[in-house]
């Protein structure tokens, strides 16, 4: 198969990464992609939110499958104009993924389907917000409708602070992605995140993971992209596994697919481990990052196969095999990170993981010159993720080999996947 791979982030490169690998490919091309995964394919000089380029490319290339990365160009209706044009795209409709592009969407889906998520009112003005924050004692979340890049939740306590939340978001903090904010009741418990493959009706579990969502140690500071996480999600047992494709992926898959928009490609399920259950905390319609650097290589089934499965509908007939093994990536990202920072600092010493069958480097943000110096270009730069027999092992192969990465601009958190 001729496959085309959307985006140039870490979580794309772990699917350049798992695609090359694939029985199925003959050939990878991908948009842009990045120096680093030149290696597994071709890359072509098309941004990943340039649909009408996107567009155009596939008429050229006549791929397979595409395989959409990230959100904004599913968010943004990619999938839709791509098979409009005959072409087969993994990834939901510009409808599904509403379940990512708006909070409103995705909890309003929830409540028609009988899917546990905590109480919620949507608002539209400050009236109405501030109503729904007295209601709940100010021990609420206020959340930005829209695509806010991990920006627009705050979890308050107190009602001063929530309506000032929401004051500034209905103030156009985060543009039009606030004018709609969603007041939730404030919930309790671990976090864990699910991921499933949707054909429309079926549901496979497609692995688990639990990120780390904080720039520094002891989950202190601002909130960022991911600064690493763990697969399998160590609170997620197998029983509650089973639990959460039964009371939340599979009424949604069905619930969607009867109103006529079904969903199909990766669902991005984030739990709260309550002591009542698992309850929905939000939906990506994606893969996530760096959460992705450490399911794929735990698959032992070929990704393509599972991916072609879900376009045709027959994932009801699939099943896929797992490593035992933990996995464990922790983002090296630029001091500065998630603010501002410096670009194009040198970074040293990364083959030295050349040949190591317990760590894979996956890169997010790196551009090398003429001469194969290695430089940084983005917030997050590096995910290094080890692979062991158990979490400890993982996370000491992880963290042996970032030693041996030189780069003095860098900056990772040194408790991921610690107790
Ligand atoms: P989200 O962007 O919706 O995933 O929210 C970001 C973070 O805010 C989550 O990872 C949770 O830690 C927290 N959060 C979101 N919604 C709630 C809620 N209803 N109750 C408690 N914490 C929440
Ligand atoms: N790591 C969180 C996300 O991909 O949304």
């Amino acid at each position: 198969m001729k496959c085309l791979l959307i985006g140039s982030g870490g979580r794309e490169h772990a699917l350049a990464w798992s695609i090359a690998g694939s029985a199925l490919t003959d050939e990878l091309i991908i948009a842009p992609g990045s120096a680093a995964m030149a290696s597994l394919g071709t890359c072509v000089d098309v941004a990943a939110d340039d649909l009408d380029g996107l567009l155009a490319l596939a008429d050229r290339i006549q791929p397979d499958l595409v395989v959409v990365g990230p959100e904004a160009p599913l968010v943004a209706g990619l999938v839709d104009r791509l098979e409009a044009a005959g072409h087969a795209a993994f990834g939901p409709s510009m409808t599904a993924a509403q379940l990512e592009g708006s909070k409103a969407f995705a909890r309003l889906a929830c409540d028609r389907h009988g899917i546990p998520q905590p109480g919620f009112t949507v608002c539209d003005s400050l009236e109405t917000a501030t109503v729904a924050i007295a209601a709940l004692g100010g021990a609420c979340v206020i959340k930005a409708d829209g695509l806010a890049a991990g920006k627009g939740v705050v979890v308050a306590d107190s009602e001063d602070e929530a309506v000032q939340a929401a004051g500034e978001m209905l103030d156009g903090r985060f543009g039009d992605a606030g004018r709609t904010l969603l007041v939730e009741e404030r919930i309790n418990g671990p976090e864990a995140s699910l991921f499933a493959l949707v054909d429309g009706e079926h549901a496979l579990f497609m692995g688990s993971a639990q990120d780390h969502k904080r720039a520094y140690d002891g989950d202190e500071g601002p909130n960022t992209g991911g600064m690493g996480a763990i697969s399998p999600a160590p609170r997620l047992t197998a029983e509650l596994q089973q639990q959460v494709m039964d009371e939340i992926v599979l009424p949604l898959a069905k619930g969607m697919a009867d109103e006529g928009t079904p969903y199909r490609g990766i669902l991005y399920v984030g739990l709260m481990l309550t002591e009542t259950g698992p309850q929905v905390i939000e939906f990506n319609c994606r893969l996530g990052d760096p959460e992705a650097q450490v399911i794929l290589p735990r698959l032992r089934s070929d990704l393509v196969a599972a991916m072609q499965a879900t376009l045709d509908g027959t994932l009801g007939h699939l099943s896929l095999r797992w490593d035992d093994a933990t996995a464990v990536t922790v983002v090296m990202a630029a001091k500065g990170y998630p603010g501002a920072y410096e670009k194009g600092s040198v970074i040293d010493g990364t083959h030295n993981l050349d040949g190591r069958d317990d760590v894979i480097l996956f890169h997010a943000g790196t551009s090398v010159d003429p001469d194969g110096t290695l430089r940084a270009t983005g917030g997050r730069v590096l995910a290094v993720t080890g692979i062991g027999a158990d979490r400890e092992l993982a996370r000491s192969a992880a963290y042996d080999a970032i030693s041996t990465i030189d780069w003095p601009e860098g900056f990772c958190r040194s408790d991921i996947a610690a107790r």
